[in-house]
């Protein structure tokens, strides 16, 4: 029931497809725009990853870095412009041509724009530095509101051990992952602790890793993996999804294997 915290259904699978599309379709559209979650649809992935951080006012919007002059014709940290302020800049022209005018989404149109494709998403809780409780409340709050009881949760993430609890906290039944670079020795805790569902790990992964996460009854996706060949390694040692830049080329390439 869409509004009320707790009530999004857990039924399913945790990951729509093996192949996610990271932070849309990264490598063919500018990452975190509506433009990247269509190129990641067209190009067959079930579902994309997203990065979530604040405006100034605490507005959730799609954005991956602590600056804007990467991905934007901005300056600045994000956490000190507003909303109009980011709403004002070109998000797609670094990228190429004929993404210019493509602007920063709130979390909001995304999840629109999500939704009205079917796809699945990870909602990566992407806090600047001091922001880790109001980040992850405010995602958990807007997913309580806006998710519909008949489709599938979004999978909530984060590096931030502090936006998970904030998380369980808000939005208790929405399904949470770890993300680390290796896995770390706590891991059982943090997931007792946070009531994870899944761990999310780095291109260092080990077989090993994936059996010990997989033998606890945790689920486990990899990050961020580009070829084909590595991906159905990783997917063939009980990774049950990889993040890809390119979804099209490595659904393509575990296709045709
Ligand atoms: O969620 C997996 C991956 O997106 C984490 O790293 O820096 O690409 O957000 P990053
Ligand atoms: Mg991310």
């Amino acid at each position: 029931m869409s509004g009320t915290a707790g009530t999004v259904s857990v039924a399913g699978a945790l990951y729509a497809g093996r192949v996610i599309g990271h932070r849309g379709a990264c490598a063919r559209a500018p990452e975190n725009t509506l433009a990247s979650i269509r190129r990641a649809a067209l190009d067959g992935a079930a579902m994309v990853e997203v990065d979530v951080k604040l405006t100034a006012e605490g507005r959730p919007v799609l954005f991956h870095d602590d600056r804007l002059e990467r991905t934007t014709d901005g300056h600045g940290p994000v956490a000190s412009a507003t909303l109009d302020m980011l709403g004002a800049l070109d998000a797609g022209a670094w990228f190429g041509p004929e993404f210019a005018g493509e602007t920063i989404p709130t979390l909001e149109e995304a999840v629109e724009t999500i939704l009205g494709l079917d796809l699945g998403v990870n909602l990566e809780i992407k806090p600047c530095r001091g922001r880790e409780a109001e980040t992850a409340r405010v995602v958990a709050q807007v997913v309580n509101a806006m998710w519909p009881d008949d489709r599938p949760p979004p999978l909530l993430s984060s590096f931030s051990r502090e936006s998970l609890a904030v998380a369980r906290d808000t939005a208790p039944d929405v399904p949470r992952a770890l993300i680390a670079d290796d896995l770390p020795g706590d891991w059982r805790e943090a997931a007792l602790i946070l009531g994870l569902k899944a761990v999310h790990l780095g291109p260092a992964v080990t077989g090993a890793d994936i059996a010990t996460v997989r033998s606890g009854g945790h689920s486990i996706a990899v990050w961020t993996v580009n070829d084909p060949a590595r991906a159905a390694a990783v997917l063939a040692q009980g990774a049950q999804a990889v993040f890809s830049d390119d979804p099209r080329v490595v659904i393509r390439g575990l296709n045709d294997r």
